[in-house]
């Protein structure tokens, strides 16, 4: 086994390390000091322009067995120029997002992935290229009403978001871009935050390869963006709310890779 002593890497690790949580226990958050719990999403937008998502439980999507979806989860990077139908969206959504249940007085929220202390501290931005009779552009998923809310139409931005992943868009239908907004999470866990964010984002993805997977879509896990400009790009400031993954969707051809 390889020792290190490289300041970087032993930075790294102690990040990846729980071994502060009775510090956090014996100290002070914003949360037992009384500060009102952060916004559950991002705000609205007065005059913004929402869609409607068609309801979760009545989309009969996803009817396979798990077990067959899970051998077939792959990450692909070839997309068919099919479109996703608005309905298939809004199962991606649902499956990777869904609200469930708000609890704890308005404070939290139970959705379709864990989060620790269900604190759910994403954002979902879309660059949406074909999806049914959508316009191109880019969109905000709003969890608590299941709703798309438009942030911005044009080709223009799908160009933005491309090069934002290091062109690793691909001809997708859509591309997930999620934010961590890392207060609603700091709130309560503060210094113990960055991995209780980064291991939360990785139950969204999984959502998404499987919930993918079962509608015949294809999906890969995006870290090797740009973050100045995927964060430009979906208009974000980088430091109370930035990129922390991203992942494009598209039909699949059955022999593509
Ligand atoms: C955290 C994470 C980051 C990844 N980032 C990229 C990426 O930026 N570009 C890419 O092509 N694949 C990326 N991948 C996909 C992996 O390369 C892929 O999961 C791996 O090769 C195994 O293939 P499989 O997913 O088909 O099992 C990422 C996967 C994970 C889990």
């Amino acid at each position: 086994m390889a020792n290190t002593t490289d300041p970087e890497l032993l930075l790294g690790r102690a990040f990846l390390k729980s071994d502060r949580w009775n510090e956090w226990r014996a100290g002070d958050n914003d949360q037992k000091k009384g500060v009102p719990a952060p916004f559950l999403e991002k705000p609205i937008p007065v005059g913004a322009v929402l869609i409607d998502l068609p309801a979760p439980a009545a989309l009969g999507l996803g009817q396979v067995a798990l077990i067959d979806v899970i051998n077939r989860r792959r990450s692909h990077r070839k997309y068919s120029e099919e479109p996703l139908s608005l309905a298939e969206l809004s199962f991606l959504l649902w499956t990777t997002q869904g609200l469930q249940e708000v609890i704890k007085g308005g404070e939290a929220t139970r959705r379709t992935v864990p989060s620790g202390g269900a604190r759910h501290p994403f954002e979902t931005y879309l660059g949406i290229d074909r999806v049914g009779t959508l316009v191109p552009g880019l969109y905000r998923y709003l969890p608590l009403e299941h709703k798309l809310l438009l942030v911005e139409a044009g080709a223009e931005v799908l160009a933005r978001i491309d090069a934002g992943t290091n062109h690793q868009k691909r001809g997708a239908a859509v591309v997930f871009v999620w934010t961590a907004v890392p207060y609603r999470t700091e709130w309560r866990y503060g210094f113990l935050s960055a991995k209780l964010i980064a291991l939360d984002a990785g139950h969204l993805c999984q959502n998404l390869y499987l919930a993918a997977t079962a509608i015949g879509a294809g999906t890969c896990a995006l870290d090797a963006y740009d973050q100045l400009k995927i964060d430009a790009a979906i208009g974000v400031d980088g430091t109370d709310e930035f990129t922390v993954y991203c992942a494009p969707v598209g039909k699949i051809l059955a022999a593509a890779e």
